[in-house]
């Protein structure tokens, strides 16, 4: 193995993933940087199952090593909604302005620990010989009562953080990357790596 694919075509993921890999020893490639084109339908029931179903299929492609992820927000008085349909939560193409405010509105009259949620990360690893491995992260905290901070993406400004009283947007994107889900389920899976690079 002389290299790794994580299936992804967002670069900011790109630069987190390839921090926390570095020391792997091995380049990281995104799917545009290893000329692959392809739409993987994600119709798994967990994150565990469509970040697998991903990376296999890139993996079938290739011959290579590849990663994926898949990740999202639940929230336990919504049944754990969105959960894995966090992405096309009222439509692919709603803002998240409007999202947001429709998870607020959902928990009306709920408070404190009533309001607990967290975002799941899910990574999936699918060597060549057909072998797939899987890790979770996770960051517990609760839906707040209105948007707050500017940075982040997606659910991040309803997102609050009662150990640390900020808001997920009001991090720092080393601070974030530190305490998320995905950097959580990222430093597992390179664990596991490890331990299998280093015995080939
Ligand atoms: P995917 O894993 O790229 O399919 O994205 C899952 C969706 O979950 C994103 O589009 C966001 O809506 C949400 N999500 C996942 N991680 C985060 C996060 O760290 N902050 C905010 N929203 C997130």
């Amino acid at each position: 193995m002389d290299k790794i694919i994580f299936a992804t075509g967002n670069e900011g993921k790109m630069k987190e993933v390839r921090m926390i890999l570095a020391d792997l020893g091995l380049p990281v490639l995104s799917l545009k940087e290893a000329g692959i084109d392809a739409d993987v339908e994600e119709n798994g029931t967990t994150f565990e199952e469509n970040a697998a179903i991903k990376a296999k299929a890139i993996a079938k492609l290739t011959g290579q090593l590849v990663l994926a992820d898949d990740s999202g927000l639940e929230v336990d008085a919504l049944n754990k909604e969105p959960g894995i349909y966090s992405a096309r939560y009222m439509g692919h193409d709603t803002s998240y302005r409007i999202k947001n405010q429709s998870i607020i509105d959902r928990l009306e009259g709920k408070s404190g620990p009533e309001r607990s949620a967290r975002f799941v990360c899910a990574i999936a690893a699918a060597f060549p010989d057909g072998r797939v491995l899987t890790t979770r992260g996770t960051m517990e905290g609760r839906i707040g009562y209105e948007e707050r901070g500017e940075n982040g993406f997606g659910y991040d400004p309803i997102f609050y953080l009662p150990d640390y009283g900020r808001y997920s947007a009001e991090l720092s994107l080393e601070t974030k990357n530190q305490l998320s889900h995905r950097g959580k389920a990222l430093r597992l899976m390179k664990e596991r790596l490890h331990e299998i690079l280093d015995r080939q």
